[in-house]
């Protein structure tokens, strides 16, 4: 089976009511542009997925940057992907990488996360990515691989599963792999996942993230195993996503 690509914008902690106006104008431009031949998500702060999940955008998924393993219960300030069910959302990103830097989630935490996402029914993302120094020092398959292993729950399949690869050194710098250096982790990639699940591993998409734009879409996503993009700033501004969704127009 070959993989559905998707193009996921990720806001991160940005984005008020006032970003309403930005999604409108996104959906028009989808549909003025034709339709695309990839899924098109978003994934915007807790506080706007209802009212982005129930503003009746056709061709526009919305998702959650994060949630709590546990359905419900004593866990101040965290959300559960039932909440997030219940608000719309129908995918989720787990382990990303600010996620496992600033809040010290390991992969073990990361699986069982992404278990709770499958287990009420959700896609999850699940993010993995070298640092700078693990690069530098020709570690990046290694780490990138291990993630893989540690990071995504048995319960994965090529329909509920997205894996992300995110050089951590990449995000939000501007900077980019080579094209080469890409095909490269995600073949990797591809590979582990074949090793696990069987042939169904060639289903899975892999979408690369960090510092994706418009001038650079086309030629990452024509990669080897690369089926869509992860990406953070230029998600914000409309023609920007837009940009780089027109790698699959
Ligand atoms: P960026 O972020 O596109 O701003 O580099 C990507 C991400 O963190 O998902």
């Amino acid at each position: 089976m070959k993989p559905t690509a998707l193009v996921a914008g990720n806001w991160k902690m940005n984005g008020l009511a006032s970003s309403q106006a930005e999604l409108e104008a996104l959906a028009a431009m989808l549909k003025e542009g034709g339709k695309a031949a990839c899924d098109v998500l978003i994934c915007p702060p807790f506080t706007l997925v209802s009212a982005f999940a129930t503003a009746g955008y056709t061709g526009i998924a919305i998702g959650a940057q994060d949630c709590h393993t546990a359905a419900s219960g004593a866990h101040t300030g965290d959300i559960s992907v039932e909440m997030l069910r219940d608000a719309g959302a129908s995918y989720v990103i787990v382990g990303h990488s600010e996620r496992r830097a600033d809040h010290a989630e390991t992969d073990a935490l990361v699986a069982q996360k992404a278990a709770a996402v499958l287990g009420a029914g959700l896609k999850a993302i699940v993010c993995v990515g070298e640092t700078e120094a693990e690069r530098d020092a020709g570690r990046t398959l290694e780490v990138v691989l291990s993630q893989i292993g540690q990071s995504l729950p048995d319960a994965a399949t090529a329909e509920n599963t997205i894996v992300a690869y995110e050089p951590v050194w990449a995000i939000g710098t501007g900077r980019t792999p080579t094209v080469e250096d890409v095909a490269e982790v995600h073949t990797a990639i591809r590979k582990s996942l074949v090793e696990r699940f069987g042939d169904a591993g060639e289903g899975f998409a892999i979408l690369y993230g960090g510092s994706v734009k418009p001038s650079n879409a086309a030629e990452l996503m024509a990669a080897a195993n690369v089926n869509g993009a992860l990406v953070g700033g230029a998600s914000l501004k409309a023609a920007d996503f837009n940009g780089i969704i027109d790698a699959y127009r």
